[in-house]
């Protein structure tokens, strides 16, 4: 008995201790990127000016496939945690002139659709209803503005659940519904973001997986995308492979159809775990020639003959993202 009950205290002080010790390197983790971020929450982001169609004149008559843009990847991760992918909210993204959202959701444990990072216990950033409600405030008060939206359904969700959700919060009539004269794998396909406006259909909503035509207003992101790799942990992303999905993986000649999306976020391990690299999201969101974002984009204008749709960043605020967008859409102040 003396020693069963030893064994179990060892074994009790040990879990503890490994306990503690995490604690204590996310705690010193958030307290130095609390310290980093001070100074930049001092100054103001740029408001984007609104003019023209999506902040230019020359975007109107521009087809939404030929636009290059920068995406928040895991927007609704906002804060100092570990967990936390960027610095500022979403409306405050939208404001600097993020125009493609991505978001990541599960459910949680009374079984609400949520924003969650990998579990509900590790970070849940609210209702997918309420982030909803808050694209549909800024879309209300922007008329000139085509915002996509990007959402990954790693619980498998049924697409009635995103249904109800998208219809509660009030943006679903905001949702473009490709009309039968939309060939997903015809490119030149996509309307104007003039037309969009127009239509008042200034929202474009994917899903990556589990979309279905009975909820024609969210659309299957593979159908009119490929990726490359994401949780890259080489700074200098040396690579533009079509990672997902399968189909194009083994035709690559399919990749030409579609548009695609550069995961250009950086993580860094952490107690064997992924996690956002924050400290070197300058340099990783740079818009100096011939690095990071733009030798990564090179690389790919090169292997696929064309810019990307979408080039997903942590900390979108760091380094100068808006500045690589510009320059690949052909507008002054061109970086590249
Ligand atoms: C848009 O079209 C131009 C001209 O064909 C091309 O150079 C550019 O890569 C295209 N951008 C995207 C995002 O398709
Ligand atoms: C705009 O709306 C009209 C009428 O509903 C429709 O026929 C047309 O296809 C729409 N255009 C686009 C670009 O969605």
């Amino acid at each position: 008995m003396r020693i069963r009950n030893t064994e179990v205290r060892l074994r009790v002080i040990f879990n503890y201790t490994i306990l503690c010790l995490a604690c204590t390197t996310i705690l010193a983790i958030a307290i130095i990127n609390f310290m980093e971020e001070i100074t930049p929450m001092l100054v103001h982001l740029h408001t984007q000016a609104q003019v023209g169609c999506n902040g230019h004149v020359e975007l109107c008559d521009r087809r939404y496939s030929n636009i290059t843009q920068i995406a928040t990847h895991d927007s609704a991760f906002v804060g100092i945690l570990p967990t936390d992918d960027q610095d500022v909210d979403v409306t405050a993204q939208l404001d600097a002139g993020v125009r493609f959202l991505q978001a990541q959701t599960h459910r949680n444990v009374v079984g609400t659709l949520s924003l969650c990072h990998t579990s509900c216990f590790l970070k849940d950033a609210g209702s997918v209803e309420s982030y909803l409600e808050v694209v549909k405030g800024w879309l209300d008060t922007h008329p000139k503005e085509v915002v996509t939206l990007l959402l990954t359904n790693g619980d498998n969700v049924p697409i009635n659940d995103f249904d109800k959700v998208f219809t509660a919060s009030g943006i679903q009539p905001y949702a473009y519904v490709p009309g039968p004269s939309h060939d997903p794998s015809i490119l030149d396909s996509w309307p104007t973001l003039g037309e969009l406006i127009g239509n008042g259909t200034r929202l474009v909503a994917f899903l990556d997986y589990g979309a279905l035509d009975t909820v024609p207003y969210i659309l299957p992101e593979f159908l009119y995308f490929w990726e490359t790799p994401f949780d890259m942990t080489d700074p200098s992303f040396p690579q533009c492979i079509i990672d997902r999905p399968g189909g194009v993986v083994n035709d690559p000649a399919q990749s030409h159809h579609l548009m695609y999306i550069v995961n250009h976020f950086l993580d860094t391990e952490m107690l064997g775990m992924d996690i956002p690299d924050r400290r070197d999201a300058r340099k990783t969101n740079s818009a100096t020639s011939g690095e990071s974002i733009n030798a990564q984009v090179r690389l790919c204008q090169q292997q696929h003959d064309r810019a990307p749709k979408g080039i997903l960043v942590d900390f979108f605020d760091k380094g100068d993202v808006f500045g690589v967008q510009d320059a690949l859409n052909g507008f002054e102040n061109a970086k590249t």
